[in-house]
């Protein structure tokens, strides 16, 4: 049993969210990373994924350039239009991933009831083998910051991706 076993939407798939700040780099990184896992596992039905940011100065825009060809470089289309958190995302999906301890206090504060805020976790705790305790934003880096950020979502998705299906009894919760 895992802690997102609990969270189960009622059309039967599992809602991800991931959110940054802005949701043109970060976020839909990994939500691309996570989505591309998911159909190459064949989970494809059993899942949707989605991200969002904190602040709505972006809303509207494609993710930013540089991520997009980073993301490319290593097969990974990244197509997702920026848009804010919304206190619906807070009903509507099953698990809400915070990239760095910013957008972990805002979620908190934006939470509408403490059953909805318990479904709010950190992108880190779900690295392995890496000590960085947050996803760096990328924004104000160079070329290696956003490889640095790739790394960590690839690492940080598979686990994540493991924690859901695969719950220590060997069923997996979305199916
Ligand atoms: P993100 O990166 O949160 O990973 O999407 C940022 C994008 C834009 C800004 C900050 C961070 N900004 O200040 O415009």
């Amino acid at each position: 049993m895992t802690i997102e076993d609990n969270h189960m939407s009622t059309n039967g798939k599992y809602r991800i969210l991931f959110v940054c700040l802005g949701n043109i780099c970060r976020s839909p990184a990994a939500q691309g990373i996570f989505q591309s896992i998911v159909d190459r596992a064949g989970e494809s039905d059993g899942f949707e994924v989605d991200s969002a940011g904190t602040y709505s100065g972006h809303q509207g825009d494609l993710p930013d350039r540089r991520m997009r060809e980073a993301a490319a470089s290593r097969g990974y289309v990244l197509s997702h239009r920026a848009r804010p958190v919304t206190s619906m995302d807070f009903l509507d999906f099953d698990l809400i991933v915070a990239m760095d301890d910013n957008n972990y206090a805002d979620l908190m504060h934006l939470a509408p009831s403490v059953e909805s805020s318990r479904k709010i976790k950190r992108m880190a705790g779900y690295l392995t083998g890496h000590s960085i305790s947050y996803i760096p934003d990328p924004y104000y880096m160079g070329r290696d910051g956003f490889e640095l950020v790739l790394d960590l979502l690839e690492n940080a998705c598979t686990n994540l991706f493991r924690s859901i299906t695969e719950d220590g009894n060997g069923t997996c919760p979305v199916r």
